[in-house]
């Protein structure tokens, strides 16, 4: 690994002499390596390499494109915030392919923390205002400039219809057993395609969104609850503010991890909704339309609903997208996820409440 590491250092003009590696093992897409180097005047640098994932993105060179953009963007709107910087070759690309078709790229690294889970409101809370933070930079960042890297990621009524044509071709003979699953999604269609709807009707405007909104894509100061830096910005594309928000709920605020069985048990924690929606509103209140704001909260189902159908969807099909530990994994997973939409459901005007709330707060503050 060490040599593979320090040609693509070479390529991206990293001076000096390579010390060491380390693999981070963090990320569940990528394969990210932290590479020191000891420079002339003797002090060592720390990088960050990392190798993308190109079957889940099949486009990398579209990826990094927008990465540029958004990157170039952020600094000159915000010059005092933390940006992630790529590093350029000599011939200014942002990244490099090797021989085995592999595809590099490198970047500053940061001496930070990174959160897995939710460890305490203070960090979920500095979570949504980082996040929040980014979406204020792009404010007027043309979303039109992006390319949509993934197609209809985040498209809800298409992820059911092509549901449904599965259900319908239903090639493994799963759907008899798997009905009262269906009869549920079905039963909420509407209701989680309200946000697509009304961006089709012009009543939401489309943004640039982060669109991996979880709590590990936040670098934090060492040791600490402050957010450095938003990490992770290969799904930057145009979509709905309100997704990133129900997304980093989705991932924040359950009570129980999203590979439990104990279903009972999942739903919303609503002191880290609150605690996300506080640091994020805190950012974005005086920015976002009324449409937005509320929608905020119906988004975080919407897109558990949708969660919800693309493993299903994926179960039904015998398991080819999401990687899975055992046979009914991803049926686990659809049920976890169902419940959480159940509760979420539930408690929606309470969600909706407490972003009026902080929408008030906020909004007028100088
Ligand atoms: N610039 C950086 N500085 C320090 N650590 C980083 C940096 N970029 C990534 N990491 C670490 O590596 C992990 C994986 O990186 P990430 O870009 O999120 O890849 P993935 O798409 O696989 O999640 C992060 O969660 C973080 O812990
Ligand atoms: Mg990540």
């Amino acid at each position: 690994m060490k040599e593979v590491l320090k040609k693509v250092c070479e390529a991206f003009r990293i001076k000096g002499m390579f010390v060491s590696y380390e693999e981070l093992k963090v990320g569940n897409i990528n394969k990210t390596y932290r590479v020191t180097y000891r420079q002339k005047d003797d002090t060592l640098k720390d990088f960050i390499v990392q190798r993308i994932n190109t079957n889940v993105f099949k486009d990398p060179v579209a990826v990094m494109n927008n990465i540029d953009l958004v990157t170039e963007y952020m600094r000159d709107e915000a010059p005092e915030k933390n940006v992630l910087h790529f590093h350029h070759t000599r011939d200014r690309k942002t990244y490099i392919f090797d021989e085995d078709g592999g595809f590099w790229r490198l970047f500053s690294y940061f001496n930070s923390t990174t959160y897995n889970l939710p460890e305490n409101p203070e960090i979920v809370k500095n979570a949504g205002k980082a996040f929040g933070e980014f979406q204020m930079i792009l404010g007027d960042f043309d979303a039109s400039q992006l390319t949509e890297t993934i197609p209809d990621f985040h498209n809800t009524r298409k992820r059911f219809e092509k549901m449904e044509a599965d259900i319908a071709a239903d090639p493994y003979g799963l759907v008899k057993d798997v009905q009262e699953e269906i009869d549920y999604i079905l039963s909420v269609k509407d209701k989680a395609c309200t946000l697509v709807d009304m961006l089709a009707k012009g009543e939401l405007p489309l943004r640039v969104t982060h669109n991996d909104t979880k709590i590990n894509n936040v670098l934090f100061e060492k040791g600490g609850t402050k957010a450095l830096v938003v990490i992770d910005l290969d799904t930057v594309m145009p979509g709905l503010v309100a997704y990133d928000f129900g997304d980093a709920i989705r991932f924040a605020a359950n009570r129980v991890d999203e590979d439990s069985k104990d279903y009972e048990h999942a739903g919303v924690n609503m002191e880290m909704y609150r605690a996300f929606a506080r640091g994020f509103l805190k950012r974005t209140a005086k920015v976002l339309t009324e449409n937005e704001a509320a929608t905020l909260a119906l988004g975080c189902f919407a897109i558990t609903v949708e969660q919800t159908v693309r493993f299903l969807d994926d179960y039904i099909m015998g398991s080819t997208y999401f990687k899975i530990n055992y046979p009914e994994h991803n049926l686990v997973r659809t049920r976890c996820q169902a419940a959480l939409a159940k509760d979420m459901e539930k408690k929606l005007p309470e969600m909706e409440e407490i972003v009026r709330h902080y929408m008030d707060k906020y909004k007028n503050r100088v």
